[in-house]
This record gives C-alpha cells, sequence and structure tokens, in this order.
C-alpha cells in the first residue's frame, strides 16, 4: 500500500497531508515529532540496500515489580536497603514473555532480518538491514540522510507503524525520528565564552583547577579512593573527545595537593579522531578531581553508525554490562517536548533498572535559557529538559524542575510527594555534575570500606536526610520553576509550588566532610 502511494503523485500529496492513508498498522510514536535541530540539512534519501540500525524495545513484564523493588532498595528505612541486583537478578524481573519474543522474532525472520543482537535483559535488540527492509518492516518510514558539517545522520521524516499484532509487544522502535542531543549542558560561562583553542582553554582551566574545586568543598588530601574496587564513569553523546594526553596534562599541571591518578582506566566505545572537545576533557579531569584516586570510567559514542541514537545506544549498553561503576555522571539532555511518551516512559524504566541495580545516575539539569518555550499567542509554559526531569535519576544544578503534567508526576508520589528535579543545586561557579559524581564516588568509598552498601539510587536516602534535617550537608531539595519563565506570563504559577524554594538563599555549595557524614551515618 505504501508503494501505491508513491507511485501515484496525487495520491503522495494527500499522503504527505493524511499520511496514516499509507501504513496500515499501529503508530507507536504517533505524537514523536520530526524537528531536525538547526544546522541539519537534508541530502536526499537513502538507497535501498544501504544498511541501517535499529533498536526494537521490546515489552518487558514486571516493570510494576521493579518499581516495588526500586522502593525497597532505595529507601533507607527499608529492610532491604542496598540489597541491589545483579544484571542476571534484573533480567528475570524485566525480560519480555516468550510470546513477545516468539511474535517479534517471527516479524523479524518474515521479514528477512537476521543480524541481530540481543541485551542480558533481553528486553532490546538492535538489528542491522538494509533500507528496503526497514521501509517494508516499518510501513511508513522512509530513510533520509541529514548532514550538519562532518556529521551525517539517516533518519525518516515520516512517521512509521508496526502491524496491529505486534503493537502490544514493542514500547518503540529506535534510530527514525530522534536526532542527537544538539543542546549543550555545557555552562553558561563556557558557551558564552566560546572557548575553543587549547591556550584559551588552559587559562580558563586556571580558575576552576582541581585544588580549587577541592578547596570550595572542603575536602582534604585524605579525601580521596582508596578501594581498587570503586569507580565512576562519566558518559558522553556529543561529538567530542577526550584526550588521555591531555588529560595526562592537566592532572600533572593542576592535580598538585591531593593523589590522583592521570588515566581513564576503561573507555566504553570507540573515540572519535576529531580533536578533543573542552566539554568531553573537563567532565573528565572534573570526575577525577573530587573522585580523586578512583578508578574512571568514559562511556563515549563517537563514531556510532549513522542510524543510531546515541543515549540509546549508551541505555543498551547499561543492560549489557555486569560489571558497571557505581557512580554515572551523564552529560546530555533533550527537550522533554521533544520526546514521545513511549520513549520517556520507557527511558525511566531504563533508569529503574540502573536504580535496582545500585547505580547512582547523575544528569545535569540542562542550560538556563532554555527551560521555557514561548506558546505563540499564549502563555509561555515550562520546557523540561529529559532525563533531567525524569523522577529516577538524580539532577544537578538549578535550572531544572517539574512539570506535573509530563510523564514524571504519575511515578514520583512514591518517593517524594515533592519531586526532586532540584536535587543539587549549581555552584555559583558552574561546576557541577561530574564534580558531584566525583564525591558520590568518594562517599561509596568509605561506605564500602565500612560494609555498608553503595549509596545507588540517591533521591530517597536525600529526601530521608532532608526530613532529619542534616544542616549544611544538604541544600534545598525542591522543585524549583524556571528563571526564564518567570516573567509573570506563566500559566499556572502552581509549578513553583513546593517546599521553600529561594533562588538566593537555597543555594549554597557542598559541604563535603558533613555530605560524607550524613551519607555514611549508619
Ligand atoms: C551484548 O553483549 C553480548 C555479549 O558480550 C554481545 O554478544 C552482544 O552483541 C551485545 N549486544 C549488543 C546490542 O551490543
Ligand atoms: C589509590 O587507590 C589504590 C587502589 O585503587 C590504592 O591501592 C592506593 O593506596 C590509593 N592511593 C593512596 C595514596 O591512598
Ligand atoms: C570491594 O573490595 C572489598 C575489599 O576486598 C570488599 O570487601 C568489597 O565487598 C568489594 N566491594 C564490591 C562492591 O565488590
Ligand atoms: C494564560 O494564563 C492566564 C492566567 O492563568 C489565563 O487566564 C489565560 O486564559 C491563559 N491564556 C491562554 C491563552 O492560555
Ligand atoms: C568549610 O569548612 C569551614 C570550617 O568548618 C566552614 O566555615 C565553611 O562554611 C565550609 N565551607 C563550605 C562550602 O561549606
Amino acid at each position: 500500500m505504501a508503494r501505491g502511494c508513491r507511485a501515484l503523485p496525487a495520491v503522495l500529496a494527500l499522503c504527505a497531508a493524511t499520511w496514516s492513508c499509507c501504513a496500515a498498522g499501529r503508530a507507536l510514536e504517533r505524537d514523536q515529532p520530526f524537528r531536525p535541530p538547526p544546522g541539519w540539512v537534508l541530502a536526499g534519501r537513502v538507497s535501498p540496500e544501504h544498511d541501517v540500525q535499529l533498536t526494537l524495545a521490546l515489552r518487558q513484564r514486571g516493570t510494576a515489580r521493579l518499581t516495588r523493588l526500586v522502593r525497597a532498595v532505595s529507601e533507607p528505612r527499608s529492610p532491604q536497603y542496598g540489597k541491589y541486583l545483579s544484571v542476571e537478578q534484573l533480567r528475570d524481573v524485566v525480560q519480555p514473555s516468550p510470546a513477545t519474543l516468539m511474535a517479534v522474532l517471527k516479524w523479524l525472520q518474515s521479514h528477512g532480518v537476521e543480524d541481530c543482537r540481543s541485551v542480558a535483559t533481553l528486553d532490546f535488540l538492535e538489528c542491522r538491514m538494509p533500507v528496503s527492509t526497514a521501509e517494508r518492516l516499518l510501513p511508513g518510514a522512509e530513510f533520509h540522510r541529514y548532514v550538519k558539517g562532518q556529521r551525517s545522520v539517516i533518519r525518516s521524516p515520516q512517521p512509521y507503524v508496526v502491524p496491529e499484532e505486534l503493537a502490544e509487544h514493542i514500547d518503540f522502535v529506535g534510530g527514525l525520528h530522534r536526532f542527537p542531543a544538539e543542546r549543550s549542558v555545557v555552562s553558561r560561562a563556557w558557551a558564552k565564552e566560546g572557548m575553543e583553542s587549547r591556550g584559551q582553554r588552559a587559562a580558563f582551566h586556571l580558575g576552576v583547577m582541581p585544588s580549587v574545586i577541592r578547596k570550595r568543598y572542603n575536602m582534604t588530601r585524605e579525601d580521596i579512593g582508596v578501594l581498587p574496587n570503586n569507580s565512576q564513569a562519566c558518559a558522553q553523546f556529543l561529538e567530542q573527545y577526550f584526550h588521555q594526553a591531555d588529560l595526562a596534562v592537566f592532572m600533572k599541571l593542576f592535580g598538585s595537593g591531593f593523589p590522583h591518578r592521570t588515566e581513564v582506566d576503561h573507555v566504553v566505545g570507540h573515540q572519535g579522531q576529531g580533536r578533543a572537545g573542552l566539554e568531553a576533557s573537563l567532565d573528565v579531569e572534573y570526575i577525577m578531581s573530587t573522585g580523586a584516586n578512583i578508578s574512571t570510567w568514559v562511556f563515549s559514542n563517537a563514531g556510532r553508525h549513522e542510524s543510531q541514537e546515541p543515549f540509546l545506544a549508551w541505555l543498551l549498553l547499561l543492560s549489557n554490562m555486569s560489571a558497571l561503576p557505581w557512580v554515572h555522571s551523564v552529560s546530555y539532555g533533550d527537550d522533554e517536548d521533544s520526546l514521545s511518551q513511549a520513549y520517556l516512559q520507557r527511558v525511566n524504566v531504563e533508569f529503574l533498572k540502573a536504580a535496582a541495580r545500585g547505580l547512582t545516575v547523575l544528569f545535569a539539569s540542562g542550560d538556563d535559557g532554555a527551560g521555557c518555550r514561548r506558546v505563540p499567542g499564549g502563555n509561555h509554559t515550562f520546557r523540561p529538559s529529559f532525563p533531567a526531569s525524569s523522577p529516577y535519576v538524580t539532577t544537578v544544578g538549578g535550572t531544572s524542575f517539574k512539570n506535573p503534567f509530563m510523564v514524571t508526576a504519575e511515578v514520583t508520589d512514591y518517593i517524594s510527594g515533592g519531586g526532586f528535579s532540584n536535587v543539587f543545586p549549581m555552584p555559583d561557579y558552574q561546576a557541577s555534575t561530574p564534580v558531584v559524581a566525583g564525591m558520590l564516588a568518594l562517599i561509596n568509598d568509605r561506605r564500602l570500606q565500612r560494609g555498608q552498601p553503595p549509596l545507588g539510587f540517591l533521591n530517597p536516602a536525600l529526601y530521608r536526610l532532608r526530613e532529619r534535617g542534616h544542616g549544611g550537608a544538604l541544600f534545598d531539595v525542591t522543585q524549583g520553576c524556571h528563571l526564564s519563565c518567570l516573567d509573570g506570563t506563566v500559566q499556572g504559577q502552581g509549578f513553583c509550588a513546593g517546599p521553600a524554594w529561594d533562588a538566593v538563599t537555597g543555594w549554597g555549595t557542598p559541604n563535603f566532610p558533613l555530605l560524607l557524614r550524613a551519607l555514611t551515618a549508619p
């Protein structure tokens, strides 16, 4: 039917308007916008024999049980606290039903798709196939190439459907509509200065060198990791790479005054040939400064396949590795309203999976100025950054907040009734997520030494501490409002409700000794 449409120009025009005429089946992501970010240019239809790589998010079982499990292992007062799941135990909870696996495999086989790889939790399939096959498999899809400078991606501007009988077995298919995230979560200061050259970089670093950071947070020489089996990670999705050599020079120049490492131990994914990116380098340097002498990993999606979604690829990696660092600092954010509900819901489950395993996942809340959506002729609304807005990650930075009407609302209640989008404040000189990540990795080091479990999903513990009034160690843990939307034209001022939020006095800088004491208290 899709082919018929294409053959007839008159029908084609009609299809463009109401293109559902072409594709019999169920649209899994009807609400997924197709919006190439600024700068991406259409470079034509991809030839039928070219390979694409699609990611099938298979319907999981046991998500309700998983939610209960996460509550039990993350809530400090629970008898199950810290009894984290191995990846095998997690698989037993979430793996798709045999009916789902059978249906999907049969469907793929009937189209000759055989080059598929699964993950340890069995709930994703990554399949390679020629474009012609992909377009038959997912009626409606039409693969085009988009380029921006040296970069190119393959995407479908048209929505896809799956056969009606497959709809109950698949959450969404990745690799069709979403572009690699563009918005840098790098701080305003860096973005504004446009620091690109190495000379400027070095000069800029002088203000934020490790010893200064450590002093700011009251970290002493003794506040370093000592356990060989503790580790921390940075995940990066921009087309940037850190360079081991740069890192070594940086640590040599600026790492005086405390024992530290000078090398990243594991790079997962490919490092491209391009020059080092400022943000990529800083993330690693910062996490290794506060999380000093702790084994560090970098997850890098540079060099990915053109049809891959880098962030999704990272989630698959997590689901496919049994041994992972306990703490992850992630530089990534997309506007929540640019993502389908199916995708948001599923990514939230992926964070639940991470939480069940005891991983602490930290996101930067994103640049300021990007959090306000101006609605033409209407009131402004908030524009949360995802995954920073997910209730199952811990967000660092002062510009995120919860939108009670989005996916996050229905799932927050059990943890807080309040929301945690705004857990750590942005320090006044903008270091941020990796700095906090390194501190938490160090706190894990001390906890492991004492026979305590790693911190895991942090929000319930932070909420508990806040209730108990651990003055000084914690900041105002609350829902915030976005500054750029606070101009009186915002609808529903209720977004700002919640525990007292105070842009001036509510924000401080973490005081490491107190944070350590609070988070290692029996
Ligand atoms: C997951 O790991 C297994 C074993 O290492 C590997 O064979 C498989 O290809 C991986 N899956 C993906 C999607 O990369
Ligand atoms: C650094 O960590 C290693 C274990 O990874 C440990 O053996 C070593 O003693 C630590 N260095 C210092 C100065 O404590
Ligand atoms: C790390 O090593 C210590 C000392 O060998 C051990 O007691 C602890 O259980 C290990 N922790 C993890 C998470 O493997
Ligand atoms: C904007 O918000 C005001 C106050 O909440 C409301 O009365 C008005 O109807 C809203 N306008 C639109 C276009 O939604
Ligand atoms: C660091 O410690 C000093 C002395 O205990 C204290 O006055 C100061 O407020 C602390 N710094 C921070 C950032 O909390």
